[in-house]
C-alpha cells in the first residue's frame, strides 16, 4: 500500500516525485518493524518530517502561484506537522509504537493523495500545468 502506483497521480511531475519520495520513506519505516534499528527509526522519522515540510511547502507555493484555495490543504498539512512533531517526541521517549506512526503515515498520506492533492489535479492540468 505504500508503494507508489499511477493511481496515485496527480498530474504534475514534480508532485508525483515527491510524493513518491515520500512514500518510500515510509515503506522503509516499515521495514524496520522487522528489522528494528533504533538508530535508523529516529534518522528516517526526522526525514519524513523534514521532506514532509519541504514538500508542503513546494506543493502550497504551486497552488498558490495558480490561485487554487489553499484552507484544506494547510489544514490537512498543519494537522500531520503536528502530529509528527508528537509522534518525534514519543518516539524518542519510547512511549509510541513504531506500528502506530507506521499505520498513521501510511494512511494519512495514502489517504491525502487520493482525497486532498487529487482535487487540485484537474484544476492544475487545465492551466498547462503537469
Ligand atoms: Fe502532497
Amino acid at each position: 500500500m505504500e508503494t507508489w502506483n499511477d493511481a496515485y497521480s496527480v498530474g504534475v511531475r514534480e508532485m508525483d516525485e515527491q510524493h513518491k519520495r515520500l512514500l518510500g520513506y515510509i515503506g522503509a519505516l516499515g521495514e524496520l518493524l522487522v528489522t528494528r534499528d533504533d538508530e535508523l527509526m529516529h534518522e528516517l522519522l526526522a526525514r519524513i518530517t523534514d521532506y514532509g515540510r519541504q514538500h508542503f511547502e513546494a506543493e502550497e507555493r504551486l497552488l498558490a502561484q495558480y490561485g487554487y484555495p489553499l484552507e484544506g490543504q494547510q489544514c490537512a498539512h498543519e494537522s500531520y506537522t503536528e502530529w509528527m512533531a508528537e509522534a518525534n517526541f514519543s518516539a524518542i521517549g519510547g512511549t509510541l509504537a513504531l506500528r502506530d506512526i507506521y499505520d498513521y503515515l501510511r494512511r494519512w498520506w495514502t489517504t491525502h493523495i487520493l482525497g486532498e492533492d487529487m482535487q487540485y489535479k484537474d484544476f492544475l492540468n487545465r492551466r498547462g500545468v503537469s
